[in-house]
């Protein structure tokens, strides 16, 4: 078959791609390899910035995010038991943070996909990409049914995370990898619990980090540093309220309420990025070209932009024959992904326990957040980066 973009990859990158494409009159295919279940069982994180946001309303798919979702306009630091909070609506001069699940704003994109009757082809074996070097770019896969396919098209867009098979497809000599991984992961808890509080609470204690998030009035999301040698069997509910807890502050301690876990899994820290992230008709988008650590809740918002600028090349040069767009592509992101990824390694370096770094790495950090939460400066800095960029933010600035 033939199709005017190939997308690798079903997560909320391609899915997005996907459904910007399409506005755009724009064909697409999405070939993933897992299940559309399999996709949606993944919980991952669920801080929209308002960029993002707006996105899924260009897609066509924010109706239920803006029903459902919750705007926050401020986070707790709980810093060694006292708490601060950060008011990002005042300090990053009017805007907010939705909370909506990366599972459900992945539902709405599947569903606004299988509404249009758009092809994906799940359960694809054997994935494999060509041709982008050249100008006729194929994709190779066998089917769920068991047959060979081959997908002919003019680009491809690896959104296909970060263990795909689209970045592994370019020669080693032309791209160069930046990474850093952090010596601690982040234990993570799901239940049908009302959150603890009504703002996300991030909380550096002598313990280490933990996060309280939600997902809705009703459904809490908590987080816990723990050693990477840790194993996610050996941690019972029981245990990780408890550890919670001893976290936590006295306001936070009296209003937890703990109930069975729906998922925990452990996920290691990684700073990563890939230069650059375009080879010639093949693109890398999302997870494929960066991971942030979650602190800065950045993954899913980096990947959106990726995409913002990846459809708007297509568009242009599909429509206007303009190749200044698709030109453009790498370094345009890149200047958002490593502004993003400084935060979010920041932040990381803020509010978690450094075992080497010792008792003055501690020190260290409660001055700087002393510092931070007691200035302007200081607080506008969070905010900005917290709430994210603004889209044209790379024009000339
Ligand atoms: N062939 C086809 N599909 C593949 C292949 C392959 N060889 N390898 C991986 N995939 C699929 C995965 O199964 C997954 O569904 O690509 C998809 C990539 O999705 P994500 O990992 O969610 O990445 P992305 O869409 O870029 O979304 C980024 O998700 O991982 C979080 O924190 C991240 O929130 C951020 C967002
Ligand atoms: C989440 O709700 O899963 C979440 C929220 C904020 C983060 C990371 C994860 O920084």
């Amino acid at each position: 078959m033939r199709t005017q973009v190939a997308i690798i990859g079903a997560g909320p990158s391609g899915l997005l791609l996907g459904q910007l494409l399409h506005k755009a009159g724009i064909d697409a295919v999405i070939v993933e390899r897992q299940s559309g279940e399999y996709v949606l069982g993944r919980i991952r994180a669920g801080i929209l910035e308002q960029v993002t946001a707006d996105l899924l309303d260009e897609a066509g798919v924010g109706a239920r995010m803006h029903r459902e979702g919750l705007v926050h306009e401020g986070i707790e630091l709980l810093v060694h038991g006292t708490r601060h909070r950060v008011d990002l609506h005042k300090y990053s001069g009017g805007s907010t943070v939705v909370v909506y699940g990366q599972t459900e704003l992945t539902r709405d994109l599947m569903d606004a996909r299988a509404g249009a009757g758009l092809t994906t082809f799940y359960e694809a074996e054997q994935v494999q990409v060509g041709g982008f070097d050249g100008n006729a770019p194929f994709v190779t896969f066998r089917g769920k049914d068991g047959r060979e396919q081959r997908i002919d098209c003019d680009f491809i867009a690896g959104c296909d995370g970060y263990h795909g098979v689209c970045r592994a497809s370019v020669p080693k000599d032309r791209i160069r990898e930046y990474e850093k991984v952090y010596p601690f992961g982040w234990l993570g808890l799901l239940s049908d619990t009302p959150p603890v509080s009504e703002e996300l609470i991030y909380a550096n204690s002598a313990r280490g980090f933990a996060l309280c998030s939600m997902r809705s009035h009703t459904r809490s999301r908590y987080y816990l540093q723990v050693p990477l040698t840790d194993n996610v069997k050996d941690w019972s509910d029981d245990a990780f309220w408890d550890e919670l807890r001893l976290r936590l502050d006295d306001k936070a301690r009296e209003s937890l309420v703990t109930g069975p876990s729906l998922e925990k899994s452990i996920a290691p820290l990684r700073s990563f990025v890939v230069e650059p992230l375009r080879f010639g008709r093949l693109f890398l988008a999302g997870d494929a070209g960066h991971i942030v650590p979650p602190t800065g809740a950045k993954g899913l918002n980096l990947a959106a932009t990726d995409v913002k600028y990846l459809s708007a090349a297509l568009i242009e040069y599909f429509k206007e024959r303009s190749e200044a767009g698709i030109d453009h592509y790498s370094e345009r992101c890149l200047r958002r992904v490593w502004r993003a990824e400084r935060f979010s390694w920041w932040f990381t370096s803020l509010m978690h326990q450094f075992p080497d770094d010792g008792p003055i790495g501690t020190k260290f950090q409660l001055a700087e957040l002393d510092y931070l939460l007691n200035s302007e400066a200081g607080l506008r800095s969070i905010a900005e980066n917290y709430v994210g960029l603004p889209l044209d933010f790379a024009e000339g600035r």
